[in-house]
C-alpha cells in the first residue's frame, strides 16, 4: 500500500485510468469485506508459491525484526485471513488491518495510518504476474508490510507518518512525504551488526530486488538523512538507483515525528535531486556488508 501520489505516477507510466479492484462496495474510508472464502484453491496455491520463494531469500537479507515477526504470522499455507491476523496485531501493537479494494486516496490512506489501521489490498496477482507486478496486491501489502507492524517502534513511526501525511495535505508537502515513504517503507535498508539488511516492503516482496539492493554494485547506498531523502526523485518501474540506510527504527520514529512545516518551506526553495545523484561529501556504501562505522 502506498500513497496515491504513487498511483498518479503509475497511471502516467502505464496509461492506466483506474486502479484495479472492485470499489463498488467500499465504505467512505474505502474499507471492504475481505471475503476470504471467495479465494480459490488456485489462488491459495499461488500465494504459497510466492511465499515460499520469497521466504527462502530472507535469511541474511531481511532485517531481524521482520524475520522474527513473519515467523509468528500464520500465512505460509495460503492467503491469510486479515481479520484473524488483525486480532493478533492489535494485541501486539494496537494496530489493525483493514481490507481495501486497492489503492486509496491519500487522505484516506493517511487517516487509516494515523488511527493505527493498515490498509491491505484484497486481490491477488495473476499467475502471469508471478515474477513482477507494478500495482500492489495482497502479497505485496501483507508479506511486505504486515510483519513490521508487529514491531512496536516501527509501528509507532508509521502512525506518526500518517499524522504527518494529513498535515502535508494542507501544507503542500505531499511529494516530499511520498519520497520519504518510498525510500523507507518501500525501499529502506537498515544497518545491523551483520551488515545491511532490508526492511522496505517493495524490496521484501520482490524476488529480484532483495538481493540486488544489498549485493549489486550499481546502486548507491547512502546514509539516511531526512532532507536529502525528501529531495530525491524515485523510479517506480525499475530497481532503485539509490537506497538510504537507517541506523535503526528509532531513527525513523525520531525523524518522522517532528512537524515538517518549516522543512517543506525550505524544500520548496531547493531543486529536486535525480534518483542516482551523489552529493559532495556523501559516502556511497557500494558493498552490502561494508562497515558503516567508519564512514562519515
Ligand atoms: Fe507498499
Amino acid at each position: 500500500m502506498k500513497p496515491v501520489v504513487f498511483f498518479n505516477s503509475l497511471a502516467e507510466k502505464s496509461g492506466a485510468v483506474m486502479p484495479r479492484g472492485d470499489y463498488s462496495t467500499a465504505s467512505d474510508d474505502y474499507v471492504v469485506a475481505q471475503q476470504w472464502d471467495v479465494y480459490t484453491a488456485e489462488q491459495h496455491a499461488l500465494w504459497r508459491r510466492l511465499y515460499q520463494r520469497q521466504a527462502k531469500l530472507l535469511p541474511g537479507r531481511a532485517c531481524d525484526s521482520y524475520v522474527e515477526h513473519l515467523a509468528h504470522i500464520d500465512a505460509a499455507e495460503g492467503i491469510p485471513n486479515l481479520a484473524a491476523v488483525s486480532e493478533a496485531l492489535f494485541r501486539a501493537t494496537g494496530w489493525r488491518l483493514v481490507a481495501v479494494p486497492g489503492l486509496v486516496p491519500d487522505k484516506v490512506f493517511f487517516a487509516h495510518l494515523a488511527a493505527r489501521r493498515f490498509p491491505v489490498t484484497v486481490w491477488l496477482r495473476t499467475p502471469e504476474e508471478f515474477d513482477y507486478i507494478v500495482e500492489p496486491d495482497i502479497f505485496h501489502d501483507f508479506f511486505g508490510h504486515v510483519p513490521l507492524l508487529f514491531d512496536p517502534v516501527f509501528a509507532a513511526h508509521l502512525q506518526e507518518y500518517g499524522k504527518g501525511g494529513l498535515k502535508a495535505l494542507t501544507l503542500g508537502g505531499l511529494d516530499f512525504l511520498a519520497r520519504l515513504y518510498w525510500y523507507t517503507m518501500e525501499f529502506g535498508l537498515v544497518k545491523s551488526s551483520k551488515g545491511l539488511r532490508a526492511y522496505g516492503a517493495g524490496i521484501l516482496s520482490s524476488v529480484g530486488e532483495l538481493d540486488y539492493c544489498l549485493n549489486d554494485q550499481a546502486p548507491h547506498r547512502i546514509r539516511f538523512e531526512l532532507e536529502r531523502v525528501m529531495r530525491t526523485r524515485y523510479k517506480i518501474d525499475a530497481y532503485q538507483k539509490t537506497y538510504f540506510v537507517i541506523d535503526d527504527f528509532q531513527q525513523l520514529f525520531d525523524d518522522t515525528t517532528p512537524d515538517f512545516t518549516l522543512l517543506y518551506q525550505r524544500l520548496k526553495t531547493l531543486s529536486a535531486l535525480s534518483a542516482d545523484s551523489l552529493l559532495p561529501g556523501e559516502t556511497n556504501l557500494s558493498l552490502a556488508n561494508a562497515s558503516l562505522d567508519d564512514d562519515g
